[in-house]
């Protein structure tokens, strides 16, 4: 089994070797091999997205991705900023299904900024469609307006559409999940004002006749942000396009208490997938050993599940996730009075031992 590494920036690299030390410890015969990507290939190669980096992710088995992005590329071209990076790997390699766990761990309850009664034992699967929507949809551009009551001023657009295929396929892979779950799935979108999500919605409808055992409903993207904050328990799985995904599964991330816990899955048709923590690079605490390795772990754990057939081996990193946590272990985004603060290495060092691995590694690393 081939694994590209694509460690980033920031604090990609710290968290990623994290990962790499708890997957050596399993012992499963990986074959890992890195390249650069985001800013980092930027500076190394004048792209951020590589060919030899997209031809090793697209030979791979599966992808575990680290964050991109850094203040400093902000100057740059659209096109050569690191974000790019991550929607050039979504579209080459086809990952429309991106699953977005939000899970409230027990021992972080006081760490949510909701009051504990409301996150305690919360656990939402965000389903977001990952290559369609505004994010890629043409005609995009800038130009002189040519109509409306400022008719000749210059003017910005992009393009919100999808297909009835692309609406279908994300259904299906949320009705499913909906299936192993509580059976609820709420569908989310803007159908009292926009054209597309009445059509997202009749295509979720239809798709909902092969699932009757999943109670179906539908929600508009301002009431989702509401109800996240005020009843955030009602939710079991949903469904949204590119867009309101990437809003919600943000909001939806800061319940838990720490985006820095929480992992993410990109998976196309045959179940290939990308693998990420849900939170970005942080170059403001980049090197500085004070990172959050957890997410990372936890994405590892999801490539084992999803793409790798090793779902003991995805269980066993999970629980001693857990058994870490319990311990009273914490990196600083985590911490509260009476646990302990860690940094990124001594928190690997934490999940390997619990694993049944030795620390001695985390002397090299
Ligand atoms: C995410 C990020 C990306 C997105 C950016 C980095 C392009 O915010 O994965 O949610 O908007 O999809
Ligand atoms: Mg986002």
């Amino acid at each position: 089994m081939k694994i590209a590494i694509l460690p980033g920036d920031g604090i990609g690299p710290e968290i990623m070797a994290q990962a790499r030390r708890v997957l050596d410890v399993l012992d499963l015969r990986f074959e890992f091999e890195e390249a650069a990507v985001g800013g980092a290939a930027y500076d190394a190669h004048g792209h951020p997205l590589p060919e030899a980096t997209l031809a090793l992710a697209q030979a791979a088995d599966a992808v575990l991705f680290g964050a991109v992005g850094d203040w400093k590329y902000d100057m740059l071209e659209r096109a050569l900023r690191p974000e790019q990076a991550i929607l050039g790997l979504r579209r080459s390699l086809g990952l429309f299904a991106n699953f977005r766990p939000a899970i409230c761990y027990e021992q972080l309850t006081h760490a949510s900024s909701l009051k504990p009664e409301l996150v305690a034992g919360l656990d939402i699967l965000i389903i977001r469609e990952l290559t369609g929507d505004i994010y890629f949809g043409q005609p995009r551009g800038r130009r002189t307006s040519p109509d409306g009551a400022f008719a000749g001023a210059p003017e910005a657009f992009d393009t919100m559409r999808y297909t009835r295929p692309e609406v279908e396929r994300i259904a299906r892979v949320a009705f499913e999940a909906a299936r192993k779950r509580a059976k609820r799935l709420t569908s989310v979108d803007k159908a009292n004002v926009l054209e597309t999500s009445q059509f997202w919605r009749d295509a979720v409808v239809a798709v909902h006749a092969d699932y009757p055992d999943v109670q179906l409903d539908h929600m508009y993207v301002d009431n989702a942000a509401m109800q996240l904050v005020k009843e955030p328990k009602r939710f079991d799985v949903v469904v949204t396009g590119n867009m309101f995904g990437d809003i919600l599964s943000d909001e939806a991330a800061m319940l838990t208490g720490s985006i820095g816990m929480l992992p993410s899955a990109s998976l196309n048709a045959s179940g290939k997938g990308l693998y990420e923590p849900s939170h970005g690079s942080a170059p403001d605490i980049a090197g500085k050993n004070a990172a959050n390795p957890l997410a990372t772990i936890l994405s590892a754990a999801m490539m084992l599940r999803y793409s790798l057939d090793q779902a003991e081996a995805a269980a066993r990193i999970e629980s001693a996730v857990q058994h870490v946590l319990a311990s009273g272990l914490r990196t600083a985004d985590i911490w509260s009075a009476g646990t302990t603060k860690v940094g990124t290495v001594e928190m690997g060092d934490a999940v390997v031992a619990a694993l049944g691995g030795t620390t001695k590694k985390a002397i090299k690393s």
